[in-house]
C-alpha cells in the first residue's frame, strides 16, 4: 500500500475526531448550565486552572472569571464539562447531598495511582464500610494518652536535633515529624526503624507523582508514583504477614484493630492504611508549616500565642504527665490561630464532585454527569464571608463562626475524618516551638497552590533555641 492509502487514513481519523470533538462541544454548550467559557477542543481550561499561584489567593483563573461570570461558572476541565462554584451555600449544598445528588468523582488518573479501592475513589456503601473504620481509628486516637504522648514525644525529637543557630528547612521537619506520628500510631512502627524510613522515601516519590501529568511512560513522576506505591503496600503487606503469622506480637495499633475485628480482606486493609497514612501526613505537614509562616510575618499574633504556651506550662509545673487534652481544649488562641491559617493557606484549595442527575439551586442549572467543584478557597479569601479577607488575623475567630463557609476539611459525609487529628498535632508542635525556639526566615519563601500545595523552598528559617522550658 502506498503513502497515498496511509495518507487517507490520516486524514479520515482527523476528520473523524474533529467531527466527534466538535458534536461534544456543540452538546456542551447547547446544555442549560450557568454561564462560562469551555476553552480548546480536549484541553478544555484545564492547564489555565491548574496554573500555579500563591495559595493564599484565589490565582487569575477564578479571579478572571468570578469577575466575568459571576460565582458559578461552566468550564471544561480534566476532560469532561463541569461547573466551578465559589458560592458557600451551592458548595455546601453539593458536599451534603453525597450520594443522593452529587458524588466524589477524582479524575481517573488518580484512580490509577490511588488504586479503586481507596476512600476517595469508593462510592455508595462501600465507601461507608471504610469510612466507619477510619472514624474508629480518629476516635481510638482520641482515647488513647499514649497517642497525645507520642506527639509530643516526636515533636521533642524533631525539634531537639536543632543545634544553636541552625538553617532547618522547615516543610521538611514538619513532614518528618507529621509521618512519625502517623506511621507509630497506625502501625506502631518508631522514627528510627528501617520501615519508617523506606515507606517515606516512597511516600515522597509517591506525591510528585499524584500531582503530575498521567503519562505512563517510564522515567515520568507518574510511572516513578505507580512504581513507589507497590513498593509502599509491599512494605506494608510484609507487616501484615509478621503480625498473621505471629512473627511480631499485637500491639494495640489500628492495623491490629483491622486484622482482629474486621471483615475486610488484605488488600482493602493495606489500602486503607494507605488512605490514612497519605491523607494523614503530607497536609498536616503543610498546617504547620503554614502557622509558622503566618505567625513569622504576625509579631502580635505570635508573642499572645506563646504568652498561651506560658500559661500552659506554669499550670503544669508540677505534672511530670505532658500535655493531654484538656490542655489541648484550653489553647484557644492557638485554635484561633490553626484556623486562621487554615482559612488564609487553603492547604486544600477545592474537590471533585459530579452530578447524579439534573439539579437546579439558586437558579443555577447543573446537568447530569458533568463535573461540579466547590471551590473552598475562593470562599475562604472573598470578601462577602469575611472582612479583609486577606488579612491574617486569628483574633476573627473570637466571634467568627465557622459556619458553611468554612470548610477546610471538606463537609458532609466526606468531611475529613482527621480534621481533629491534624490540629491537635500542629498545637502541640507549635507549642514546643513557640517555648523553646525563637526563629527568622533563612530566605523569603511562600505557599504555592499547584494546586496541591507547597512551599516552593521549603521554608527555610534560622533557629536559635531560648534554653528556658522543658
Ligand atoms: C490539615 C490537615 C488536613 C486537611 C486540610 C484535610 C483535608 C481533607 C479534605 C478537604 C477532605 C475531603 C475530600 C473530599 O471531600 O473529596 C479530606 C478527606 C480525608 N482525609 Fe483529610 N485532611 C487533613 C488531615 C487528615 C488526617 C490527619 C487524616 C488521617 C488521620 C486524614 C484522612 C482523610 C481521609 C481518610 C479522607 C477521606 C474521607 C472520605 O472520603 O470519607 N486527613 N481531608
Amino acid at each position: 500500500m502506498g503513502t497515498k492509502f496511509w495518507w487517507t487514513v490520516f486524514a479520515s481519523l482527523v476528520g473523524v475526531s474533529t467531527w466527534i470533538i466538535s458534536l461534544h462541544f456543540w452538546r456542551i454548550t447547547r446544555k442549560r448550565a450557568p454561564p462560562g467559557s469551555i476553552g480548546w477542543p480536549l484541553l478544555g481550561e484545564t492547564l489555565l486552572f491548574l496554573k500555579p499561584h500563591p495559595s493564599t489567593s484565589t490565582g487569575q483563573f477564578l479571579h478572571h472569571r468570578v469577575q466575568r461570570f459571576g460565582r458559578v461558572f461552566k468550564s471544561h476541565l480534566f476532560g469532561e464539562p463541569a461547573i466551578v462554584s465559589c458560592d458557600p451555600d451551592l458548595n455546601a449544598y453539593v458536599l451534603q447531598n453525597e450520594d443522593r445528588l452529587f458524588q466524589c468523582s477524582y479524575p481517573t488518573a488518580i484512580h490509577g495511582i490511588l488504586g479503586e479501592m481507596s476512600m476517595l475513589v469508593v462510592v455508595g456503601d462501600a465507601h461507608k464500610r471504610l469510612r466507619t473504620l477510619a472514624l474508629s481509628l480518629v476516635n481510638a486516637a482520641k482515647t488513647n494518652p499514649t497517642f497525645l504522648h507520642d506527639i509530643e514525644t516526636n515533636a521533642l525529637l524533631i525539634t531537639g536535633k536543632w543545634k544553636q543557630k541552625q538553617t532547618v528547612i522547615f516543610c521538611e521537619e514538619a513532614r518528618k515529624f507529621t509521618f512519625n506520628v502517623i506511621v507509630k500510631q497506625i502501625l506502631s512502627l518508631e522514627p528510627d526503624s528501617p520501615e519508617t524510613s523506606t515507606i517515606l522515601k516512597d511516600f515522597l516519590t509517591f506525591m510528585k507523582g499524584l500531582a503530575s501529568l498521567p503519562l505512563y511512560i517510564p522515567g515520568t513522576s507518574y510511572a516513578k508514583a505507580v512504581k513507589s506505591k507497590s513498593q509502599i503496600l509491599s512494605t506494608l503487606k510484609t507487616l501484615v504477614d509478621r503480625r498473621r503469622n505471629g512473627e511480631e506480637t499485637h500491639r494495640g495499633d489500628f492495623l491490629d484493630m483491622l486484622l482482629t475485628s474486621t471483615s475486610l480482606a488484605d488488600d482493602e486493609i493495606l489500602s486503607l492504611v494507605l488512605d490514612l497514612l497519605l491523607g494523614g501526613y503530607e497536609t498536616t505537614a503543610v498546617l504547620i508549616a503554614m502557622v509558622l509562616k503566618f505567625l513569622t510575618d504576625c509579631p502580635s499574633a505570635l508573642q499572645l500565642l506563646k504568652s498561651e504556651h506560658e500559661d500552659i506550662l506554669s499550670r503544669k509545673q508540677n505534672d511530670k504527665a505532658g500535655l493531654n487534652w484538656d490542655d489541648y481544649k484550653q489553647m484557644s488562641f492557638t485554635q484561633n490561630v490553626i484556623n486562621e491559617a487554615l482559612r488564609c493557606g487553603n492547604v486544600v484549595k477545592f474537590v471533585h464532585r459530579k452530578a447524579l442527575k439534573d439539579v437546579k439551586f439558586k437558579g443555577y442549572e447543573i446537568p447530569a454527569g458533568w463535573k461540579i467543584l466547590p471551590m473552598f478557597s475562593a470562599v475562604h479569601l472573598d470578601s462577602s464571608s469575611y472582612e479583609d479577607p486577606q488579612e491574617f488575623n486569628p483574633w476573627r475567630w473570637q466571634t467568627a463562626i465557622a459556619g458553611k463557609q468554612f470548610t477546610p476539611f471538606g463537609g458532609g459525609p466526606r468531611l475529613c475524618p482527621g480534621s481533629e487529628l491534624a490540629k491537635v498535632e500542629t498545637a502541640f508542635f507549635i507549642h514546643h516551638l513557640v517555648l523553646n525556639f525563637r526563629w527568622r526566615p533563612a530566605e523569603l519563601d511562600h505557599s504555592v497552590a499547584y494546586p496541591y500545595v507547597e512551599f516552593e523552598k521549603g521554608l527555610p528559617i534560622h533557629v536559635e533555641r531560648l534554653y528556658m522550658a522543658n
